[in-house]
């Protein structure tokens, strides 16, 4: 990927490494489901299409930045990249943002249908508890994990966010509004991936709540960059229409403060959420990087 390129070697290498074992991870967990055969084809298109990767690299990136073992991380790993899937498919529906193209392939409505559509996020949002509760860890690890996950795809983040996205659409909402729409619909998730990530390599609670900051102000960064993206972005290369936001009367960044605003915020965010390190020393010198390289991101 694009980012992963201007990383040193070596932070490259671990990235792209990362990458290909989460998709080998999510191939494992669907080729075989006990579901009726179209659902599953319909899940695998989703899921297994080409996604960025970024929440489970994430979650696994913090797992290493507290020298955990990296191998315990893949289930939780891969439960994020789950939700995250379901939430753009449901994102794409005609009742949402009605798209027609994700991840550079019709979305799954377009190439299914609507009800289809519906049933592979319900699937991928209910497989990601099954995932992350069925495996060899201890009972308290595990209800954690599913308390983290359960509350940011939840009502009042994941969905609550995206609920209030949708119902200020027309309406000019404030930066408060919209940042509070960010922090929801997209941020909580990126916080649970890099909390997740300290709970599972056994950090102490300080460092875990560093960990939780860091993925927060990430996460708000890159759903301005996203907005940015909508306006300024390549549609080959992001995979998605652009230009979508205004048609669709949403607030974003750049419509509320402008393009240089938006990128300075955007930066901003990106040295808060580095500065959320301080104390992590070099063991987390790959999640730093990787997060520095976020404002250049063009997919
Ligand atoms: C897109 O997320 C939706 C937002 C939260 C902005 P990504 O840009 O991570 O999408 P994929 O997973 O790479 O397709
Ligand atoms: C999506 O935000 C956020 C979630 C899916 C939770 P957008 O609606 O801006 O994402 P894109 O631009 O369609 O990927
Ligand atoms: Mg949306
Ligand atoms: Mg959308
Ligand atoms: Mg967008």
């Amino acid at each position: 990927m694009q980012m992963a390129d201007s990383f040193s070697g070596d932070q490259a290498d671990i990235i792209h490494r990362f990458r290909e074992q989460v998709n080998q991870w999510l191939d494992a967990y669907t080729l075989q489901l006990d579901s009726p055969p179209r659902l599953r084809e319909a899940i695998r298109y989703c899921l297994l299409a080409p996604g960025k990767r970024l929440r489970p690299i994430l979650a696994l990136l913090a797992c290493r930045a507290c020298r955990g073992e990296i191998e315990r991380a893949f289930p939780a790993a891969c439960a994020l990249e789950m939700i995250h899937t379901y939430s753009l498919v449901h994102d794409d529906l005609p009742a949402m943002d009605d798209d027609e193209l994700r991840r550079g392939r019709p979305t799954c409505h377009i190439q299914y249908d609507e009800a289809t559509a519906i049933l592979v996020g319900d699937s991928l949002l209910t497989m990601a508890f099954e995932v992350v509760s069925n495996r060899s860890q201890t009972a308290r690890e595990c209800c954690r994990c599913v308390g983290i996950l359960a509350h940011a795809a939840g009502y009042s983040e994941l969905i609550g966010g995206q609920f209030d996205d949708l119902a200020a659409q027309n309406r000019l909402l404030t930066i408060d509004e919209l940042a509070s729409i960010h922090l929801r619909k997209t941020a909580r998730l990126f916080a649970a991936a890099s909390e997740l990530g300290g709970v599972i390599a056994g950090a102490d609670e300080q460092r875990i709540a560093q960990l939780t900051q860091f993925g927060r102000s990430l996460g708000y960064s890159f759903q301005i960059i996203d907005d940015l993206l909508d306006v300024q972005g390549n549609e080959n290369r992001l995979g998605k229409r652009t230009q979508k936001d205004q048609t669709r009367g949403k607030s974003t960044f750049p419509a509320l403060i402008g393009i240089e605003a938006s990128h300075r915020q955007a930066r901003h965010l990106i040295d808060e959420a580095i500065g959320h390190l301080e104390g992590l020393g070099d063991d987390a010198d790959a999640l730093r990087q990787w997060a520095r390289q976020m404002i250049h991101r063009t997919q």
